[in-house]
């Protein structure tokens, strides 16, 4: 790797460093920056863990991962070990203070060998239940004392309602200051996601339509095949709308409905996301079922083989009343959108992936084609492909060829494979890299994380009330509960499966 001179000497501590996120996500997506844009020439990963373990013993666990996870795919074995010679293991306990100096003394040692004042990054990749404990203890140590220096990073869950949510951002704000905390939602890393800036404002084409005269609704919708994999435990105390819904599907709503930014730093583009949160109508416990489903998968098929459902699976309660399916209709109090609805879906073991923001315009004012000219006439829509199709699609009418004017919806589209050369890195690349320069624009601020939690809190309180009675109520390998229809105005639809396609090419490995 040949060293990068944009970024300084770097400490990257990751707590939990012997842990599933750093094995399957951090570590490869550092090895994937060293091999692609360089790391700092004075560059040390320092894991901190419970477990006994050596540097060597580390290293080869992380290799496995490299090798799995590694967008270059397996790597040389010279290239490996250039990067592995970066990582040290220190064991310890996360909740004693001596393994917070004795990192401070590891940082100090590294400094004086580079000769040179190092950035510190504290990763937590631990448990949530830690992510109150270690700030505490990296204060107590004086790890986080140089505010230019020293910077945290946090992944969600961010809090498990508002008021945990407060609770921690409090916690965070006692020892660091809100420029140097890193909260992350990998969405954000995603380069569909951001393209959806780039798309918006970088062309003045759409921005005079994108509002509530030219279109009618908008849905987002995040569909997984899967089930819950290996995560039972957690998810089953989460459910969906705190697992995707405060987050990643709030991230794509703010993205999609904001105001232009002004510039491009960091604030002002947070800020012009928490106006969208603070315009969205407020939801009231007792109106909860006019605006929110939810459903939990029972029995079905998934990749034509028999799928067990939700409550079978290991770590879930057999009774289990959490949701893994949840539809919303929310409404944006503000000039640019009164009156327009986004539906907003997400769950588990439906039947494709597909992360697609479909904005649908309106009908023309005026129909002045003969009816026999528009039998299969449909409003123009656009679909934002975020994974794993990749593109921008706008369906529109043409003209059928031959005597008659005959109209038929046809689209138009661009795709990230056809269109770039360059591969895109993983999200985690991104954000980890930005979190070494130090650029916020992709990470969430404290009050973005609690307008979130506000919003959906009559949510999360009326079903606590009234526990669902039918779960569960959709089979895995479908597109949820029927119930998920209701919440659509007359004439508006949920995208159709084939729809989410975006050019018809091949699909994605789940399609
Ligand atoms: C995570 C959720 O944040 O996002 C998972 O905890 C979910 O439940 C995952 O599967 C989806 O991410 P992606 O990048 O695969 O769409």
């Amino acid at each position: 790797m040949s060293p990068n001179d944009q970024l300084g000497p770097t400490v990257f501590v990751i707590f939990g460093g012997a842990g599933d996120l750093t094995g399957r996500k951090l570590i490869p997506a550092l090895f994937d920056l060293a091999q692609d844009r360089g790391l700092p020439e004075h560059f040390a990963i320092i894991a901190v863990d419970r477990i006994r373990l050596g540097d060597e013993a580390l290293r080869d666990r992380l290799h496995l991962g490299v090798n799995q996870f590694s967008r270059f795919g397996k790597p040389k074995p010279a290239a490996w070990k250039q990067f592995a010679g970066h990582i040290h293991y220190q064991q310890g306990d996360f909740q004693k203070l001596p393994t917070y100096t004795s990192l401070g003394k590891q940082c100090r040692k590294l400094e004086k060998a580079w000769g040179a004042r190092a950035h510190r990054i504290f990763y937590m990749a631990t448990p949530p239940s830690l992510f109150g404990e270690i700030p505490k203890y990296l204060g107590e140590a004086g790890l986080a004392k140089d505010r230019e220096w020293s910077r945290i990073v946090i992944e969600k869950p961010i809090g498990y309602d508002l008021a945990s949510a407060l609770a921690l951002n409090a916690t965070l704000a006692a020892t660091f200051t809100e420029a140097q905390i890193f909260r992350i939602d990998h969405y954000l890393g995603k380069e569909t996601v951001q393209n959806i800036l780039a798309f918006r404002f970088a062309n003045p084409l759409f921005e005079p339509i994108w509002n509530r005269r030219y279109i009618d609704y908008v849905t987002i919708t995040v569909a997984e095949t899967v089930g819950v994999e290996h995560r039972g435990g957690y998810y089953d105390h989460a459910g969906a709308l705190r697992d995707m819904v405060q987050n990643h599907l709030m991230q794509l709503l703010c993205l999609v409905a904001m105001e232009p930014m002004v510039s491009f730093q960091a604030d002002e583009i947070r800020n012009k996301k928490v106006d969208v949160l603070h315009a969205i109508r407020p939801i009231h416990e007792d109106a909860v079922s006019q605006c929110a489903v939810r459903g939990q998968y029972g029995p079905g098929t998934g990749g034509g083989k028999p799928v067990p459902g939700y409550r079978e699976e290991e770590g879930v309660a057999p009774d289990s009343q959490t949701e893994t399916f949840v539809a919303m209709k929310l409404f944006i109090d503000n000039w640019r959108w009164q009156d327009v609805p986004f539906y907003l879906r997400t769950g588990k073991c439906l039947p494709r992936q597909a992360s697609e923001i479909s904005i649908q315009f309106r009908a023309v004012p005026h129909q002045s084609f003969p009816p026999e000219a528009s039998l299969g006439w449909q409003p123009s829509r656009l679909i934002l492909s975020i994974q794993p199709e990749e593109g921008i699609v706008l369906g529109f009418q043409a003209k059928y060829p031959g005597a008659k004017m005959q109209l038929r919806p046809v689209v138009m589209g661009f795709n990230y494979r056809e269109s770039f050369a360059a591969p895109s890195p993983d999200a985690y690349e991104t954000l980890l890299w930005d979190v070494m320069k130090s650029d916020a624009t992709l990470f969430m601020r404290a009050d973005q994380v609690e307008a979130a939690w506000q919003l959906l809190m009559p949510v999360l309180q009326g079903w606590q009330a009234a526990p669902p009675s039918d779960f569960p109520n959709y089979a895995a390998g479908t597109w949820g509960p029927e119930e998920a229809q209701g919440l659509l105005a007359l004439g508006h639809r949920w995208p159709l499966p084939t729809e989410l396609a975006p050019t018809g090419r091949k699909k994605g490995k789940n399609g």
